[in-house]
Parts: structure tokens; C-alpha cells; sequence
């Protein structure tokens, strides 16, 4: 397992991808599969919306909070909706390009903005974080101990944490993960959470809610690929599902977790 100091001479070459997206094939076939066909999933069995709704009740009133949104990129749909609602709101990333995108769209809010800087360097001296979201984010942190360490020390008492993350524990992501991450161009920077990632943060966390957003669904991959009609699909993927169900979650706490 890496050390602080390995990790951020990693996030280097991440920043690198992130500043340029040097995706190789086998990552952009990956990219395009994800986020086309389980996007278009989610949005035809309704669970976009679900998500929609989640977002809003566990932001609650933002009026007091001091918000991190930690790898933030070039900001979010939630990213804005933070930085426009939330008494102070600092968005981090690895890369300076997309921060620099980024803080154009912060213009018109006062209380907000964003820095290109590791989480888990020294420079980043910040910290009493009342909500610390982090989408699509913790799973890039290969030493789950060192994140929870970390997120504990941004944390301001009673402060939360909302995450959204893949999972390696469904089946049929297992099998099709295990074929692609050999060809996979960010392999040294994405760590699915595994069940066991998923006990550490609930031995450091009090975890109050956690959903997935596909559970049996994810076999629609593989039932995507035979010749039935869109209808049969989605009225497969409409079953398999558990409404925010499991697999990928999301959690929260004090110093809680969210993924989906
Ligand atoms: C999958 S992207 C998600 C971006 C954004 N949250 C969104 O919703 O589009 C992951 C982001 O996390 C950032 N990241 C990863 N590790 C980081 C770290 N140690 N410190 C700051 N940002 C980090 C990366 O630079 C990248 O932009």
C-alpha cells in the first residue's frame, strides 16, 4: 500500500490525464459504456430523478455551511448549485486546467471558489468543513486509511460527507472491470470501492444513508448485448433495479459517505 508522499507523486501523472485526457482506447470504450449506456439507463427507469432528490434532502439548508467540493474539475451541476446556496464554497482539484475553467463559471458567486491544489498535500491547510462532497472522487484514493485520516482532519464536528462512487461488488462489473483494467490507461488512480473499502468507511464513519442507484440492473450490460428490442431492455433494467437499491451506493454521516 502506498504512503502520502507516493500517492501524491501518483496524483501527478492523474493530474497530467485529467489536464490533457489521454484516455487510451481501452479507457474510452470504458468512459463511453458508463457513461452513455448506464446514464441512459438510469435516466429511462427513473433513478436520474431519485438522485435528484437525494442530492437536495442531504444538502439540506446550506445557508450556514462551509462546503468543500473536493476534485470538483470543472465544476458540476451540483458544484454550482453549492457555490450558489452555501455560506463559503471552495472547490479543489488535481487539475489546474479545469480549475481555471472552473473559476470563470464562480464568478458570480461571491462566496465561492476553487484551487487547484492535491487534498492530501500539506499545502492544502484548509479545513472545519461542515459538508465535504466528493463526487466520483474517493474511489481515486488507492489508501483508503490515509483518505478517512484526512477527511477526519478537514472535518469541522458534526460535519458530513456526501460521495458518489463506483463499486466492485456487483457481479457483472466485476467480470467486465477485471477484463478492461489490465488496458485501462487510469488504473493507477481507480480503486472501485471493494467490500472491504466499504467496512473501513463504516468503521470510521457513522454512515446514516447509503442507496445504489442500479442493483440487479447492471445485467442490462450483458443484456444489452443480445438482440432484443429497447422496450425489453428497459423493462428489464425496470425490474432488476431497486429504486436506489444497491450496488453502487451512496452513504452518509458524521464523516459520512455517499456513492452511487
Ligand atoms: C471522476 S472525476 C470527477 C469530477 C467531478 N467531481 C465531476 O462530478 O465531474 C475525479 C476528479 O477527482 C480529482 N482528484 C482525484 N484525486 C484528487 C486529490 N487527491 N485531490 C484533489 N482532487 C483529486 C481528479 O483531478 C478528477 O478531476
Amino acid at each position: 500500500m502506498k504512503t502520502t508522499e507516493e500517492i501524491i507523486a501518483t496524483n501527478q501523472k492523474q493530474k497530467d490525464f485529467y489536464n490533457h485526457f489521454k484516455q487510451n482506447r481501452a479507457t474510452k470504450i470504458w468512459a463511453k459504456f458508463r457513461n452513455g449506456l448506464l446514464n441512459k439507463i438510469r435516466k429511462n427507469i427513473g433513478i436520474q430523478d431519485q438522485a435528484y432528490l437525494k442530492h437536495k434532502e442531504w444538502f439540506g439548508d446550506l445557508s450556514n455551511k462551509k462546503v468543500l467540493d473536493l476534485g470538483c474539475y470543472a465544476g458540476n451541476y451540483w458544484s454550482i448549485y453549492l457555490a450558489e446556496n452555501a455560506k463559503e464554497y471552495l472547490g479543489i482539484d488535481l487539475s489546474d486546467v479545469a480549475i481555471g475553467k472552473f473559476n470563470e463559471r464562480l464568478k458570480p458567486y461571491p462566496n465561492a471558489k476553487a484551487e487547484a491544489v492535491d487534498f492530501l498535500s500539506s499545502e492544502f491547510t484548509e479545513k472545519d468543513y461542515d459538508l465535504i462532497y466528493a463526487y466520483g472522487v474517493l474511489h481515486h484514493f488507492e489508501n483508503t486509511a490515509i483518505l478517512i485520516d484526512k477527511l477526519n482532519e478537514k472535518l469541522a464536528p458534526g460535519g458530513s460527507i456526501i460521495s458518489y462512487d463506483p463499486l466492485q461488488t456487483s457481479l457483472p462489473i466485476k467480470i467486465i472491470r477485471t477484463i478492461y483494467r489490465p488496458f485501462q490507461s487510469d488504473a493507477d488512480w481507480e480503486w472501485p470501492f471493494s467490500k472491504k473499502t466499504y467496512y473501513q468507511f463504516s468503521k470510521a464513519f457513522n454512515v446514516i444513508e447509503r442507496h445504489g442507484l442500479l442493483g440487479k440492473s447492471k445485467w442490462i450490460a450483458f443484456v444489452n448485448l443480445l438482440p432484443v428490442s429497447d422496450k425489453r431492455k428497459v423493462k428489464s433494467a425496470k425490474n432488476g433495479t431497486n429504486r436506489i437499491g444497491s450496488n453502487r451506493k451512496i452513504l452518509t454521516a458524521r464523516c459520512s459517505v455517499a456513492c452511487i
